[in-house]
């Protein structure tokens, strides 16, 4: 059994990477290190909670200690890293939060990690750098996952490449970046095998309801003002979350040491169209004597907000082979689904 460390394990993504995980890799253990803030939920882990190949730890990527006991009592051989504060609009309201636990926890894992691996006592030092992290030889492997947001706001065209400059925007997209960094800095410095996926806008099953989709379903359904911030035109690129989990996947076995990967749904959408497919789609599931458009708000635009993200997931698909299996039509239709039949978490 192989012993991987996820963090942020209960949160959107993390729970939705756990369970595909388990089911693929029979070999691998995952301890999921999450200290369960207000983002973090177990319910979205119940299908994996009684599995001898999974085990929940309760606490805070920031704690040396606990985060360097985690790495001895378990052997960790490799670690995926989704910890963090992640919504734009808490980080304008309280950055602190967000520079701790992305900026420091993520260096404080670094550290355990470079650590555990490769200093001095340690018995995987003398073959570390040639004992690259794969499913025959695990040894070492530290997978970051970041954002789009860490390249800034797009004009019309263009697209998001590894080598756009970084230009961070907002407190949480600027933790991201400078946590991008850091990583950087283990693999140039003292040659971690580390890779970075850099991903665009999430969605799917299971995402906190503080987020855009969730909040117009929610608030469709609950017959309130749908809020769409300044003029509904800022686009995202929208990528499903199991196309998000096997593009990690890819890039954790198989992505070159060192390097950086952008992985992209080609969903390009303005907030305002989103919020319009959604309606129709109720409309159609949930019939109600008006279209739920009616309820479509404009509400004054969030500070510093990014008018368009896109990326170009060329590399992953020409390197890996990776490519989205869901349009952004049936993956929308499959989120609904699962916010009808979870309506308990609709608040
Ligand atoms: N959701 C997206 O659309 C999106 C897009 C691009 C990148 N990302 C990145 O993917 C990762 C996961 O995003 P998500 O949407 O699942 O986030 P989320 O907010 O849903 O979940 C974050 C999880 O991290 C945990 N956590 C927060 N602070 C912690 C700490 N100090 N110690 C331990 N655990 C802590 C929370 O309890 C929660 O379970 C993040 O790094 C985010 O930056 C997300």
């Amino acid at each position: 059994m192989i012993n991987i460390l996820v963090t942020g394990g209960a949160g959107f993504i993390g729970s939705n990477f756990i369970p595909y995980f388990l089911d693929k890799y029979e070999n691998y253990k995952i301890i999921n290190l999450d200290s369960l803030t207000y983002a973090g939920n177990l319910e979205n882990l119940k299908e994996v909670e009684n599995s001898n190949r999974y085990k929940f730890i309760k606490g805070n990527i920031c704690n040396q200690n606990l985060v360097e006991f985690i790495f001895n009592e378990y052997d960790i051989r490799a670690v995926i890293h989704f910890a963090a504060e992640s919504h734009v609009d808490n980080s304008i309201r309280n950055p602190s939060i967000f520079m701790e636990t992305n900026v420091n926890g993520t260096f404080n894992l670094l550290n355990s990690a470079y650590r555990y691996w490769m200093s001095s006592p340690f018995k995987y030092r003398d073959n570390y750098k040639k004992c690259i992290f794969t499913k025959e030889t695990p040894v070492g492997r530290f997978h970051h996952i970041s954002t789009d947001e860490v390249y800034g706001s797009l004009g019309e065209s263009g697209l998001f490449r590894e080598d756009t400059p970084y230009a961070p925007n907002s407190p949480y997209s600027a933790s991201k970046a400078s946590s991008d960094m850091i990583v950087r800095s283990y693999h140039h410095t003292y040659g971690l095998d580390t890779v970075i996926t850099n991903c665009s806008n999430n969605y799917g099953a299971k995402q906190h309801s503080e987020k855009l989709i969730p909040t117009i379903i929610r608030k469709a359904l609950s017959g309130e003002p749908i809020p769409i911030y300044g003029d509904g035109k800022n686009i995202r690129d929208w990528l499903f979350v199991q196309d998000h989990c096997y593009g990690i996947d890819l890039v954790f076995h198989n992505g070159k040491s060192g390097d950086t990967y952008n992985i992209g749904g080609e969903n390009e959408k303005r907030n305002l169209d989103i919020a319009k497919i959604i309606c129709e789609i109720l409309d159609r599931k949930v019939p109600k004597k008006e279209s739920y458009k009616r309820l479509i708000t404009f509400v004054e635009d969030r500070a510093g907000h990014d008018r368009r993200y896109a990326i170009d997931a060329t590399k992953i698909k020409n390197e890996l082979g990776w490519r989205a299996k869901e349009s952004f039509e049936s993956g929308i239709e499959k989120t609904i689904n699962w916010y009808l039949n979870n309506k308990k978490d609709i608040k």
